[in-house]
């Protein structure tokens, strides 16, 4: 693979970033999941905007213009041969060369890594035929996960306990009711209506869920954003979870509970469809 770094294109071999770098020490960074499909970037803009926001929030300085970034996604697309995969972008604030927990100086530059990966088939997916099985968790996150910062450790912890239990992934529950899943945002239909939680600081703000919803509204398809609670998705008709690296991905069983007869559910099917039409 050919990978980015700090303003140059290389072997991901030799890619090299200091082991000082507080994006390692201290999860100080934040990043972007783009898809790719034809060997077109989905919703970049998107994608950009969040990750300027994000930067904000954390007083990170911008590693360069959107115009630059969306340059760098095309090389690294075109380079690599990617027809269908995702490309990752992280930035770091850097470091000056030590451990501290005060942020470095103005005049440390912020890391910027981006790298392909590629996914032959992702919009194919055989695993949005069969549905995604989850179970519920407690989620002890941080306070502000509209911010997408690299804080990982918890969604990874849960997708291992959902493989644990035999499932694909796990939905996170605080105060009683769903914010989302541990990559995903999270949607149940019930009566042909569609429920998901209003964005807030407690769920990542979806590229996928923005375009799914207007979708949706524009298939006169009818949308609630509420609470909802982990009970009320189990006796759900479907479910299904948004994001740029599954789109729409239909779920079929929450805490072993089958949701209608244990297959994606019409919604859902329809949504993922339609998602995958208009991006192409
Ligand atoms: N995850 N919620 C969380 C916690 C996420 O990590 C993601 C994306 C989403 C969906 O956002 P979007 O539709 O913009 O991809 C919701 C990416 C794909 C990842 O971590 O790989």
């Amino acid at each position: 693979r050919t990978v980015y770094v700090n303003g140059e294109y290389l072997p991901e071999t030799e890619a090299k970033v200091s082991i000082f770098d507080r994006g390692f020490l201290m999860a100080d960074a934040v990043y972007e999941v783009t898809s790719v499909l034809d060997g077109k970037l989905i919703d970049f803009h998107g994608h950009a905007v969040r990750l300027a926001r994000s930067l904000t929030e954390l007083d990170m300085q911008q590693p360069c213009s959107e115009s630059e970034l969306l340059e760098i996604h095309r090389e690294l697309v075109k380079r690599n041969n990617i027809e269908e995969g995702l490309v990752y972008l992280q930035v770091t604030r850097g470091s000056d060369g030590d451990r501290d927990f005060v942020f470095p100086p103005e005049d440390v530059k912020p890391t910027l890594v981006l790298f392909t990966q590629n996914k032959p088939g992702l919009a194919d997916n055989p695993a949005a035929k069969k549905g995604a099985k989850i179970i519920s968790i407690e989620d002890i996150r941080w306070g502000r996960r509209d911010i997408k910062t690299t804080q990982l450790l918890y969604p990874s912890m849960g997708k291992m306990m959902a493989k644990a239990a035999g499932c694909d992934d796990a939905w996170m529950v605080e105060d009683g009711y769903v914010t989302e899943g541990t990559s995903n945002n999270a949607y149940f239909v019930k009566n042909g209506k569609i429920v998901t939680r209003p964005l807030s600081n407690e769920i990542l703000h979806g590229i996928t869920r923005k375009a799914v919803l207007r979708l949706a509204a524009e298939a006169q398809m009818e949308i609630e954003e509420r609470l909802f609670t982990i009970d009320e998705a189990k006796e759900a008709d479907e479910a299904f979870t948004t994001s740029a690296s599954a789109f729409v991905m239909p779920v079929v069983e929450i805490d072993g509970v089958k949701l209608g007869d244990g297959t994606p559910g019409p919604i859902a099917k329809r949504l993922r469809e339609i998602y995958l039409e208009e991006s192409r």
